[in-house]
């Protein structure tokens, strides 16, 4: 098969262990540049541009959308949808689960579940701060990533001060109750075509909540329960996304979701794992290509 990896990093670690993959599946494998893509309609058609080239000869491709490019990533692939190309992931799945808010309000309905959460746009803040006991509480952008963008507001004051700021600054967010008890660790969990093929627990680093790798966090494996495997990929059927990274948050009511990662980072967790989820993703794109 004609394998496309979609990145703008051709040496990040993940296009490369993709690339590697594949070849060793005897694919011919290449990195598709979203900068270097020409949408088009012509004659009521989609067409590809890759520089003055048409592509019209890809079986697959492995989006890896990052969320400073969401809304380009994910209309290139819905280009290559139309196209006939077999996408890993598609683009519907890549823009509500990136939507943090519309992430959540998925899950739930699917009921699975999530922390309390409130979004932004509520006209009494105090009221919502009083439902979720004044402080602490976390106030998240829509679309950050990498925890930049999650901020933990310790008391009632820097809770409602923070909100006006983003408020002021036209910035989207959410409300979300603090959960302490899970001490500054998560799980992420991949999910591979319906199955959990590894997992991780990741711990934040001294003095920070955030447990996220780039945020200087810890990661081990770790053996999931039934409910957390139950959970996660529950998470990726509701979200229709047939490669994705799940956090779970480990509470005192069992696991909630706290994410759905349609882009997971392959770095972290394949060196603490062992696992190479990469050959994973190439095996989903030979069983479900049509
Ligand atoms: N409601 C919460 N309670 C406790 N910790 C949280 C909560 N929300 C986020 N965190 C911590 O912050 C990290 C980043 O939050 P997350 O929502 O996953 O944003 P990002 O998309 O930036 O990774 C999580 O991995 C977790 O460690
Ligand atoms: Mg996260």
């Amino acid at each position: 098969m004609n394998i496309a990896v979609l990145s703008r990093g051709e040496q990040l670690y993940s296009t490369q262990s993709l690339l590697k993959a594949g070849l060793e599946r005897n694919h011919h494998m290449e990195v598709l540049d979203p900068s270097l893509c020409t949408l088009a309609i012509e004659n009521g058609k989609s067409v590809l541009y890759y520089g003055d080239e048409i592509v019209d000869d890809l079986h697959a491709v492995i989006p890896r959308v990052g969320a400073s490019n969401t809304y380009y990533g994910s209309s290139l692939v819905r280009h290559l949808q139309a196209c006939g190309v077999f996408c890993a992931v598609e683009a519907e799945p890549i823009l509500q689960s990136r939507n943090k808010w519309t992430c959540f309000q998925i899950l739930s309905k699917a009921n699975i579940p999530v922390p309390q959460t409130y979004l932004g746009n509520a006209y009494n803040f105090e009221a919502v701060l009083q439902h979720l006991g004044k402080a602490p509480v976390i106030i998240k952008i829509l679309q950050g990533t990498h925890g930049q963008g999650v901020i933990l507001a310790e008391t009632y004051q820097s809770a409602l001060s923070t909100i006006e700021t983003l408020k002021a600054a036209k910035v989207r967010f959410i409300i979300q109750e603090f959960i302490a008890e899970s001490k500054g660790c998560d799980l992420r969990v991949i999910v591979v075509d319906g199955k959990v093929v590894a997992a991780m627990k990741r711990q934040s680093q001294e003095g920070d909540f955030r447990s996220n790798l780039h945020r200087g966090g810890t990661s081990e494996v770790i053996e999931l329960t039934q409910k957390e495997e139950s959970v996660a990929l529950r998470a990726a059927k509701a979200l229709r996304l047939g490669v994705c990274g799940v956090d779970i948050l480990q509470t005192n009511n069992g696991p909630v979701v706290l994410e759905v990662n349609s882009t997971p980072g392959l770095e972290g967790i394949e060196t603490t794992t062992g696992i190479d989820i990469a050959e994973k993703i190439i095996h989903f794109i030979e069983r479900n290509r049509r």
